[in-house]
């Protein structure tokens, strides 16, 4: 049987996740209105991947004879004025992920659930390669997005991500 502290947790970032992507789609939202076709991709994806991640949660629940709960998800919250605007809110919301994820292993270790622990695994694993992309773009927004040139290479590379599943399977 599962922890009830653990339980309320994981149920908990099941929203946490769906608002990533609904805050990510408004990034996408964002640069679409500005023309930048390519960072519009990105988030698109981004967005994607966190309904990956809510339903990587969901069906472990659900594989552990878990109650879920499904509540509001909230309206995006931030305004975005610059081009940059997005790429640190985003490196922002994902170093809160990151404690988020933290906080439920802590728990899961606390009770001897190891395999909670070893679920979260993957997920402490994906906020390390979160956090890496989402500082690299604001590196090379700072480093090429006041030129035009540069600006216009960069949305042509973030137009190329493509979408691929999640590499673990529940
Ligand atoms: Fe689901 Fe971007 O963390």
């Amino acid at each position: 049987m599962m922890d009830q502290k653990v339980s309320e947790l994981l149920n908990d970032q099941i929203n946490k996740e769906l608002y990533s992507a609904y805050l990510y789609l408004d990034m996408a939202n964002f640069y679409d209105s500005k023309g930048l076709d390519g960072f519009a991709n990105w988030y698109e994806i981004q967005a994607k991947e966190e309904q990956d991640h809510a339903m990587l949660i969901y069906k472990y629940l659900h594989n552990n004879s878990q109650t879920v709960t499904l509540g509001a998800i909230a309206k995006p919250d931030k305004e975005f004025k610059t081009l940059m605007d997005p790429l640190k809110a985003a490196h922002e919301h994902e170093q809160y992920v990151t404690s988020l994820i933290n906080a439920i292993y802590a728990a899961a270790q606390e009770v001897k659930d190891f395999r909670t622990v070893q679920f979260l695994d993957w997920f402490v694993k994906e906020q390390g390669e979160e956090e890496k992309n989402s500082s690299d773009m604001i590196t090379k927004m700072e480093l090429f997005g006041s030129d035009p040139k540069g600006l216009y290479m960069l949305n042509s590379e973030l137009a190329g991500r493509v979408y691929s599943a999640p590499s673990l399977q529940i």
